[in-house]
């Protein structure tokens, strides 16, 4: 043969082997752009997945006590690329956890204290990587509020992408949105030379469009925007009561990444509910493209098919992950299909290509009345008739957690009866209305993992209540200015909703009493500028709105009654709506325990080709319940990884533990302690031969301490 022959016939060799098995890497956030979690390697198997030990530990070095790692890394030619606490992206040698280089967004960056270009730590959960062939090697991933394009070789922004290897998200949304909150989380997805973006935006009144974006690899030009709140003239316009509300509503955004049937070019989009979340008097109507599953030509962003799951959202019910594609054999027929898991435990499965579902939705009536003056309810809403949800929806008295003193089960028994509940879409209230599935589900952004050699999905699910309970907003008028502090008025229209009516926070949201140990004004101004992580901007706040917050939190007591506040927006009516919610309050008892009944979280295995639930288990123990043999699970955050070896790997606990499931059985074969809780989806990749599993260990959500760790496991060499 001669030598161009003799590489020809290498190259369609090493082709038609990547096309027969594409689950050899992992070179995309959840795996492939199939976004199935699924990975053909297979050294690693039922019968020795006890003997895995630590290969390698990389550790970040940045974490500080509220810092989190959601990321699930890409591994390409032996090198595996992850972004730490404080959002440095790196590459490490796959095999030995070695760094090689090491990029931090925030060099030069941290003290400018204008507010605008401000640094500010959001989360990430990933990156997208595009090759155009030998030499160009780009890693996109997002910081803060910018779009980064850097050389995977050196780790060196690529100067000719943007404005020095850099875009910032809040350009080209086509409303101004400087002073408005926009960040990148998950990672956009490659189609040829486009990277396709969503974006993390306020859930308050004052949100940016949530728009999704396709800009050129080499250039950073945006080559397509598609609407997802749609403009006059576009489908899904009419959807809106009111023709001006796209000019000022923000959310319906692709926060969650997306997957993608490459062969036919069609990108699956998943969108999040419209701002504000919890009152929608001013964004009446079913509110298209929010909480909807997107069909688009991938390469000009022309729509093909939507569904919406939830009209007119008021239960924060974004749909958290992009659908998993999949192949139903259903009757001896088989349909290339998606399966999307949600917030509220439903599985929708729609094929392909023109979004018919494969089991019948119906609408169903649901309640109209809401106490909330200006809100209208949807008359009905989509469910699915078919597989059935994987958690409950519904909390009612014989719900109510027993494993607690009866004092204490009394007291949550009580509690219930004030409020509204037994129904998935009661409306919000002020009484409080129970919101289960949870604000984070049911299904969240870890999402499904799927096994398309046997058409089984694997999703992990939270069961856990939350309260929602609804207060007027109060606004300036020249009568309670004089009564109510200026600050104290701002703080429970802007800030209330996540630090709480008495500002102790709740969960993952601090406590703000004492904080004047901690910040001076000035320091305090530029937090509330920049947003920090889970919280947004609010550099859209006037000087002296700024001021009059800091004076009422850090407790300025000489200045507080005499501050006269211009406010930034005294016309926009879109921002200053008539009700807020008092703060996101899960349903505990005492002793902080779920007020309901466990499972708090499971790990659920769905047949799709019958739909039928194979297995379910709990997920997660809490120790003092396992001692006395009981499993109940535990609220969980990242997503499973699904192997050919016949293995499930999943983390996401809260008790900071790695464990192998047996994905026939649902059996647990293996589990391990990790250096921090992994609330992240493992990676599965090979070097030499040797098969290695990691995860992100960032810890710094439910209540967990932070880390700054990635840890890989492989069998031990002989
Ligand atoms: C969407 C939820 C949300 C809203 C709304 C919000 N915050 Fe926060 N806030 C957070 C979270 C989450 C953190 C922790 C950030 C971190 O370090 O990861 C935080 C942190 C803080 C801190 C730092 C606390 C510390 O111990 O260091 C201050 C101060 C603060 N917020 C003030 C405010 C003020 C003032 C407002 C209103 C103008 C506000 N927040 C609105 C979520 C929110």
């Amino acid at each position: 043969m001669s030598k161009i022959a003799c590489s020809l016939f290498i190259l369609v060799f090493i082709i038609s082997c990547s096309r027969k098995d594409p689950y050899s890497n992992w070179q995309t956030y959840g795996g492939n752009k199939e976004n199935n979690h699924y990975s053909s390697l297979k050294e690693i198997d039922t019968g020795n997945v006890a003997r895995l030990k630590v290969a390698w530990i990389f550790h970040c070095s940045d974490s500080d006590r509220m810092t989190q790692i959601q990321v699930n890394p890409i591994i390409i030619n032996r090198v595996l690329y992850g972004v730490s606490p404080k959002l440095k992206l790196f590459a490490l040698n796959a095999d030995d956890g070695k760094p090689i280089w090491i990029f931090d967004p925030a060099a030069g960056t941290l003290n400018n204290n204008k507010g605008q270009g401000y640094f500010s730590m959001n989360v990430c959960r990933g990156l997208a990587y595009y090759t155009g062939g030998a030499g160009d090697h780009r890693i996109f991933y997002s910081a803060s509020s910018n779009l980064y394009c850097i050389d995977a070789d050196n780790g060196k922004p690529i100067s000719s992408f943007g404005q020095g290897g850099h875009i910032d998200l809040h350009d080209g949304l086509g409303r101004d949105v400087k002073d408005l909150y926009v960040a990148g989380t998950s990672p956009g997805i490659i189609y040829k030379d486009l990277i396709i973006i969503g974006d993390r935006v306020d859930e308050d009144a004052a949100a940016a469009p949530g728009h999704i974006r396709a800009y050129d690899v080499h250039t950073g030009k945006i080559r397509w925007i598609f609407h997802t709140i749609p403009q006059p003239g576009e489908p899904g316009f009419e959807s809106w009561d009111d023709p001006e509300a796209w000019k000022h509503v923000g959310g319906a955004n692709a926060w969650s990444g997306f997957s993608m049937d490459e062969e036919r070019g069609i990108l699956f989009a998943s969108t999040g509910s419209a701002s504000y979340d919890f009152y929608g008097g001013r964004r009446r109507g079913d509110d298209l493209y929010a909480n909807s599953v997107i069909a688009l030509d991938a390469g000009t962003g022309r729509r093909i098919w939507h569904f919406q799951s939830i009209h007119h959202d008021l239960w924060d019910k974004d749909l958290p992950t992009p659908p998993v594609l999949v192949t139903i054999n259903k009757d001896g027929k088989k349909t290339d299909a998606l399966a999307q898991t949600t917030k509220s435990g439903f599985v929708f499965l729609f094929e392909r290509e023109t979004g018919k579902p494969i089991y019948p939705i119906e609408e169903k009536a649901v309640p109209t009345v809401s106490e909330l003056p200006g809100e209208k309810l949807s008359a009905t809403q989509p469910f699915p008739s078919w597989p059935r949800p994987f958690v409950r929806q519904s909390l009612q008295e014989k719900d109510l957690n027993r494993l607690v003193p009866d004092s204490s089960y009394q007291e949550i028994k009580s509690r219930l009866s004030g409020f509204h509940t037994g129904f998935i879409f009661n409306p919000p209230s002020r009484e409080g209305t129970i919101i289960l599935p949870g604000y984070d589900g049911g299904g969240e952004w870890g999402g499904a993992g799927y096994d398309p050699s046997t058409g089984v999905l694997y999703v992990n699910a939270n069961e856990m209540a939350w309260v929602l309970t609804m207060v007027d907003a109060i606004y300036r008028t020249d009568s309670n200015e004089n009564n109510l502090h200026a600050g104290e008025r701002l703080y429970k229209n802007n800030c209330m909703s996540c630090h709480g009516p008495e500002r102790l926070g709740s969960g993952n949201f601090p406590s703000l009493i004492g904080v004047e140990k901690k910040y001076k004004e000035d320091d305090f101004i530029n937090l509330i500028n920049s947003g920090k992580r889970m919280m947004p901007s609010f550099a859209r706040l006037s000087v002296s709105e700024k001021q009059a917050i800091a004076a009422y939190i850090l407790n300025e007591k000489d200045i507080q009654s005499s501050h006269f506040v211009h406010p930034v927006h005294p016309e926009d009516s879109w921002f200053q709506l008539p009700f807020h919610g008092t703060g996101y309050f899960k349903f505990l008892t005492k002793e902080g325990y779920p007020a309901i009944a466990p499972p708090w979280g499971t790990l659920n295995a769905i047949d799709l080709n019958t739909g039928v639930l194979i297995w379910k288990d709990t997920l997660g123990d809490y120790p003092e319940f396992k001692a006395r043999g009981i499993h109940t699970g535990t609220e969980n955050y990242g997503g499973p990884a699904v192997t050919a070896g016949g293995v499930l790997f999943i983390a996401a606990t809260s008790d900071a533990k790695f464990r192998a499931f047996n994905k026939r059985t649902g059996q647990l074969l293996w589990e391990t302690d990790l250096p921090a809780a992994g609330f992240a989806t493992p990676s599965i990749y090979e070097v030499n031969g040797r098969q290695y599993v990691v995860i992100a260990c960032g810890g710094g959500k439910l209540g967990k301490r932070s880390g700054d760790a990635y840890v890989a496991f492989a069998l031990p060499s002989q």
